[in-house]
C-alpha cells in the first residue's frame, strides 16, 4: 500500500520544498561566502549555476519521487525494476538515507545554539553587553557539552514531534504557519535593518561586481553552495516529490523553488549587512557572524533584544523545516519496508541522529583539538561528517543526473516532464553533460581535503566510472 500518499494542497510540495531549502545555509551560510568572495561577482556564478544545473537536478530529483510514488530507496529500486536498468542504481537513495541521517546530527546542534540565542536574546541577557562578553558567551556553549545536549535534543525532538505527525496533520499544516511566518519575519528584521543599520553598504558589500576578486576557489564555492542550498542530492525532494499531484508542472515549480530559495538568502543577506556594518562590526568568520557578531549588532540597537529574539526564531523555523525534510525519507522508507508505525519509524531515525549528534556536541569540547580523536583522525568528529556529507551530496546530484538523463526510459521521462520537446531536449542536456560536468569539478574539488593521493586518484576513477556508466546507459536508452 506504499505510495499513493499525495499532499492536501497542489502548493504543498512547493512550501515544503522551499521548507528543505531555506535553512541555515541561506541565513548564514550565503551571505557570509557572498562577501568573502567579490560580492556581485560569486553571485552571478550562484545564479549561473542554480539555472544550469541546480534547477535541472531539483526537476531531475522531484521526477524520481513523482514517478516512483514512494520512499527514495523503495522508489529508486522500484525503478530500476520498471525501467529495467542495473539495481547498482538504488545505491542513490542508500547514499541520500545515510546523508540525510548525518546531515540531520549536526545540524540538530547547530540550531540548538539558535535556541540557545533566542533565549538569551528575549530575556534581555545580552542588552548593552560589550564583544567581549558576548563572544565569551558564546566560548561557553561550545564549551558545555550537557547544554549543547539540551538544546539539540529540544530541536530534534521537536522535528520528530511533526514528522511523527503525518505528512499531512504534520508537515502540511505545520509548514502552512510555519512558512509564512517565517517571510513575514524576513521582512521584519529587513526593515529593522534598513532603519537601524547601514543599508548602502550591506548592497555595496553584496552587490559590487568585481570579477577580480573571484578566484577559482570562488567559484567553486558558489556551485557548491547552489548545490547545498537546494538540499539536492539527499533523498529529501525525492521523497516530497513523492507526494506531488501528477498535474503539477515539475519545470515550473522547480524554478519557483530556486526563485524563492535565492531571494530568501539574498533579502537575509541584506539585513545580516545592514545590522553588521551599522553597527560599525567587521563582517567575521564562520559561525562567529550569527552567534557573536550579529548578537553584538543587536545589543547595541534600540529595540534589539525583541528583534533578535525574533530573528533567532526566524533561524529556528528555517532550520526545522529543513530538518523535517531530513526525517521523512528515512521514515518514509521504515514504514514501507518495515510496515512500522509512522511514530516507531520517526523515534528510531532520530534516536540513532540524536545519538550520532553527540559527537558534534563533543567536538567542541571534550574531543576538541589535542583529544585522542583529533590525533587519531586528524580532525574534529563534526568536521569529519561534515566532509562526509560534503561528498555524499555532490556524489548523490550527479547520479540522479546520470540516472534521469541515461538510464530511464527517455519516453516516460517526457511524459513526466509534460513539456515541449524543446525544453525537453534542453533539460536532457543539461542533466546529461553540464550537470555531471559541473559537479564533478565541485566534487573533485572537495576531496582533496583529504590529503594524499588516494582520495584524488579515487575521485578521477570515479569520473572515468561515471562517463564509462553513462556510455553504456546510453547504448541500452537508446
Ligand atoms: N538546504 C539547507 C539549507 O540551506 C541545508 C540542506 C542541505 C538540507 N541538504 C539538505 C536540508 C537536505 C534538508 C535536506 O540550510
Amino acid at each position: 500500500m506504499s505510495g499513493h500518499n499525495v499532499w492536501t494542497h497542489k502548493g504543498t510540495f512547493l512550501l515544503a520544498a522551499v521548507g528543505s531549502a531555506v535553512g541555515l545555509g541561506n541565513l548564514w551560510r550565503f551571505p557570509y561566502l557572498t562577501g568573502e568572495n567579490g560580492g556581485g561577482a560569486f553571485i552571478l556564478i550562484y545564479a549561473l549555476t542554480i539555472f544550469a544545473v541546480g534547477i535541472p537536478i531539483l526537476i531531475a530529483e522531484t521526477l524520481l519521487g513523482r514517478t516512483s510514488r514512494q520512499s527514495p530507496i523503495m522508489g529508486m529500486r522500484h525503478l530500476t525494476k520498471t525501467h529495467k536498468t542495473s539495481r547498482a542504481w538504488e545505491s542513490i537513495g542508500w547514499l541520500g538515507a545515510v546523508s540525510a541521517f548525518l546531515i540531520l546530527s549536526f545540524y540538530s546542534v547547530i540550531a540548538g545554539w539558535a535556541l540557545h540565542y533566542t533565549w538569551l536574546m528575549l530575556t534581555g541577557s545580552l542588552v548593552g553587553a560589550d564583544a567581549q562578553t558576548i563572544s565569551d558567551g558564546f566560548d561557553t556553549l561550545l564549551a558545555s557539552p550537557s547544554l549543547m545536549t539540551f538544546y539539540h535534543t529540544l530541536f530534534i525532538a521537536a522535528s520528530a514531534l511533526i514528522v511523527g505527525m503525518g505528512i499531512h496533520k504534520g508537515i502540511e499544516s505545520g509548514l502552512r504557519i510555519m512558512m509564512p511566518a517565517l517571510f513575514i519575519i524576513l521582512m521584519v528584521v529587513l526593515i529593522y535593518g534598513i532603519i537601524n543599520g547601514d543599508v548602502g553598504a550591506a548592497a555595496n558589500f553584496l552587490f559590487t561586481f568585481n570579477i577580480g576578486d573571484l578566484s577559482l576557489e570562488g567559484w567553486l564555492q558558489a556551485m557548491g553552495q547552489s548545490f547545498f542550498t537546494l538540499s539536492l542530492g539527499m533523498g529529501a525532494i525525492m521523497a516530497y516529490g513523492a507526494y506531488m499531484p501528477s498535474e503539477a508542472s515539475l519545470t515550473r515549480t522547480a524554478i519557483a523553488v530556486a526563485f524563492v530559495d535565492t531571494a530568501v538568502a539574498m533579502v537575509a543577506g541584506l539585513a545580516i549587512f545592514s545590522l553588521v556594518f551599522g553597527a560599525g562590526l567587521e563582517t567575521g568568520q564562520g559561525p562567529g557572524l550569527m552567534f557573536v557578531t550579529l548578537p553584538l549588532a543587536f545589543a547595541e540597537m534600540p529595540f534589539g533584544a525583541l528583534v533578535g529574539g525574533v530573528f533567532f526564531i526566524l533561524v529556528l523555523g528555517a532550520a526545522i523545516s529543513s530538518s523535517i525534510s531530513l526525517i521523512e525519507p528515512v521514515a518514509a522508507f521504515l514504514v514501507e519496508r518495515f510496515d512500522m508505525t509512522r511514530p516507531q519509524a520517526v523515534t528510531i531515525m532520530v534516536v540513532a541522529a540524536w545519538a550520532m549528534g553527540l559527537l558534534t556536541v563533543v567536538s567542541f569540547n571534550v574531543w576538541a583539538e589535542g583529544t585522542i580523536f583529533h590525533t587519531l583522525f586528524g580532525r574534529s568528529a563534526f568536521d569529519f561528517i561534515e566532509l562526509l556529507t560534503n561528498i555524499f551530496m555532490p556524489l548523490g546530484g550527479l547520479l540522479i543526473a546520470l540516472f534521469a538523463g541515461w538510464a530511464l526510459t527517455q519516453s516516460e521521462v517526457m511524459k513526466e516532464l509534460g513539456t515541449n520537446k524543446t525544453w525537453f531536449k534542453t533539460w536532457r542536456f543539461l542533466v546529461r553533460f553540464v550537470g555531471p560536468a559541473a559537479v564533478s569539478f565541485v566534487f573533485l574539488r572537495t576531496i582533496p581535503q583529504v590529503d594524499g593521493y588516494v582520495i584524488p586518484t579515487l575521485g578521477a576513477l570515479f569520473i572515468v566510472g561515471a562517463f564509462a556508466l553513462s556510455q553504456r546507459m546510453r547504448v541500452s536508452a537508446s
